[in-house]
């Protein structure tokens, strides 16, 4: 894989699950490069362009594999659309407005990547937006009424008018990552919601499919099938596998090293240890990469025909 991305940049956007199999690809990839990647991120041949350790909060982070001239880079933008203050006269209860028409202050530094790999889900929720009095907004207008889910829609809309407009598909590969399900059992992250000691997956437990966060970003693929940028973006569909490894979570192992295990009522039951789960999404991944390329190589008449 370090040989396909030689002179290339490899992009993932999205939340902090994107985060994790951000890491997660940084392992794999440093793990057949003889010098390890050293915990404080310095390296003479794999380092984070800006000096910068890996920290939760930061919104850009970049790490450059020296020999082969390529950074695996991850952009945090857990909405994907531009989050701010509302226009002014804006009712008192608004706080802040997601912009669904406009995509995160990022999105400049996504363009010109040869891969991309977004993601999104996990914040779109009412209690990471209208309960904190994050409402919708789509040009001046606050929509004071519209839904969690017609609001992700409008973003991932948002982003396929993005991507028509700024990506060059002949030269970028660009995947949608689909939700990852949570495992917290007889509660949430907040109240006591537990996957600590799981240790087996069930492999009988399938992801709900109709939980909006994995449907929107398919159907607003579809509705978008006649046009020639879908052709070439591809699912990178998750969903179904992870919803069997309520075993792979983090739980009480979380914090930094020496600081853990957290108290039993605060567990991460959202993100995955690892090695683990996201590991085999970017096995995924470059099984796609690898498609992708052998679709290329025939033409792009049949390429433009490929199932996405
Ligand atoms: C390194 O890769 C970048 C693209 O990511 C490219 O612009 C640059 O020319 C490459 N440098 C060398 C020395 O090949
Ligand atoms: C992409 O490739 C096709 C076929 O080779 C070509 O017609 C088209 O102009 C290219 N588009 C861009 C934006 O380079
Ligand atoms: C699946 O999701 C739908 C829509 O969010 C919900 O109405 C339904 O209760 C869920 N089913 C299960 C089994 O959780
Ligand atoms: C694709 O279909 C949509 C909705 O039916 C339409 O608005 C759009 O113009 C079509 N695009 C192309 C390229 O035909």
């Amino acid at each position: 894989m370090l040989e396909k991305l030689r002179n290339k940049r490899l992009v993932f956007v999205g939340d902090s699950v994107g985060r994790n199999q951000w890491e997660s690809l940084l392992c794999m990839l440093a793990s057949v490069v003889p010098e390890k990647l050293e915990e404080d991120s310095v390296s003479e041949s794999i380092y984070e362009v800006n000096g910068n350790p890996i920290t939760k909060h930061r919104g850009f982070l970049a790490f450059k594999f020296k020999d082969y001239n390529c950074t695996v880079e991850y952009y945090r933008a857990p909405f994907l659309v531009y989050q701010g203050r509302p226009p002014s006269g804006a009712p008192a209860e608004v706080r802040m407005s997601l912009r669904l028409d406009v995509l995160d202050w990022t999105s400049r530094g996504w363009r010109g990547a040869d891969v991309l790999i977004f993601n999104s889900g996990h914040w779109w929720n009412y209690e990471k937006t209208i309960k904190v009095g994050c409402y919708f907004q789509e040009g001046e207008e606050i929509k004071m009424d519209m839904s969690v889910e017609d609001a992700y829609r409008r973003s991932i809309e948002t982003l396929m008018g993005w991507i028509h407009r700024e990506v060059n598909m002949n030269k970028t590969q660009v995947y949608f990552r689909t939700y990852a399900p949570v495992h917290f059992r007889a509660g949430d992250w907040r109240t006591g919601g537990t996957c600590h000691l799981e240790k087996l997956p069930d492999l009988t437990s399938s992801s709900n499919s109709s939980d909006y966060r994995y449907k929107v970003p398919l159907d607003v693929l579809a509705a978008h099938s006649n046009e020639s940028v879908v052709t070439k973006l591809s699912i990178l569909n998750v969903t179904p596998s992870a919803a069997k490894r309520k075993d792979g979570h983090a739980s009480l192992y979380y914090l930094e090293p020496g600081a853990g295990p957290a108290a039993i009522n605060r567990q991460d039951c959202s993100h995955w240890c690892l090695p683990g789960v996201p590991d085999s999404w970017n096995e995924l991944l470059y099984a796609l990469v690898l498609k992708r390329e052998a679709a290329r190589q025939m033409g792009p008449s049949e390429f433009s025909q490929a199932p996405i």
